[in-house]
């Protein structure tokens, strides 16, 4: 059983003085993480022995996970159609790609995580960036939704939300604002930083863990993930996303594990 993880090592080599995260917000970052493998965010890698008895290193072959739920469980807000070919294309090319791209070099032994960690804010890995972060962030976000999904999250996670945005409602405008605003392709995020809830947003593969910011939730802006339903309505997708769609019992989960 390999050993997931962490994102510490990017986070301390990252930040400057003033900005290096304490050994209690990288502990968070590290039991978030940890806590996503027992929702099945680590589902997405197999480890295999290497065939030579000889050579005891693994190689790692990343799989696609399967959705959280059946394709049509979303409809009519998500169609099958576009799980086919968001889940069953553009998320399988991201793991082909990724496997293509590590296989030979010493990344070909690490996790997800560890693969993430390594290439991102190395030019020269960026295609292997891409490629695992969009593995990463595509498994995050099935996880971030439900059939009969959306609503209001209760307990302390609303308690928080009530106290670093002022109300349930501004926090809607502005994570629909972050996903409709972002140009072109990206992520729009509720992380948590500082012991505080932000919204972000993110372009093309880019994800709060590489920038010290632990992911609660997140929303997909590329085209892929609503044209089919919505056309160039992105508007109406985030709305759609935020009253129909978020799974609160995942991003609460992901919450009181990293505030502890
Ligand atoms: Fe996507």
């Amino acid at each position: 059983m390999f050993k997931p993880l962490p994102f510490q090592a990017v986070k301390l080599n990252e930040k400057q003085d003033s900005q290096m995260p304490t050994r209690r917000e990288v502990l968070k970052t590290t039991a978030l993480a940890l806590g996503g493998i027992a929702l099945g965010l680590n589902a997405c890698s197999d480890n295999k022995q290497s065939s030579s008895k000889t050579n005891q290193s693994q190689t790692m072959t990343h799989t696609l996970p399967e959705l959280p739920y059946a394709p049509t469980a979303l409809e009519p807000h998500i169609s099958a159609k576009t799980f086919e070919f968001h889940h069953g294309k553009h998320h399988k090319a991201y793991v082909d790609n990724l496997n293509k791209l590590i296989a030979g070099t010493d990344l070909e032994s690490k996790t997800l995580e560890e693969v993430v960690a390594a290439s991102a804010k190395d030019a020269s890995k960026a295609g292997i960036f891409n490629n695992a972060a969009q593995v990463w962030n595509h498994t995050f976000y099935w996880n971030s939704m439900k059939p009969n999904g959306g609503g209001e999250p209760t307990g302390k996670l609303m308690d928080k939300i009530k106290e670093d945005f002022g109300d349930f409602g501004k926090f809607k405008e502005e994570f629909k604002n972050a996903g409709v605003t972002q140009f072109g392709s990206g992520w729009a995020w509720l992380v948590l930083e500082g012991g505080k809830l932000k919204i972000t947003k993110t372009p093309n593969a880019d994800m709060p863990l590489v920038h010290g910011q632990t992911p609660l939730l997140t929303m997909d802006v590329w085209e892929h993930a609503y044209y089919i339903d919505y056309q160039n309505r992105r508007p109406d997708y985030a709305q759609t996303f935020i009253d129909k769609l978020i799974n609160w019992d995942f991003v609460s989960k992901n919450f009181e594990l990293a505030m502890k």
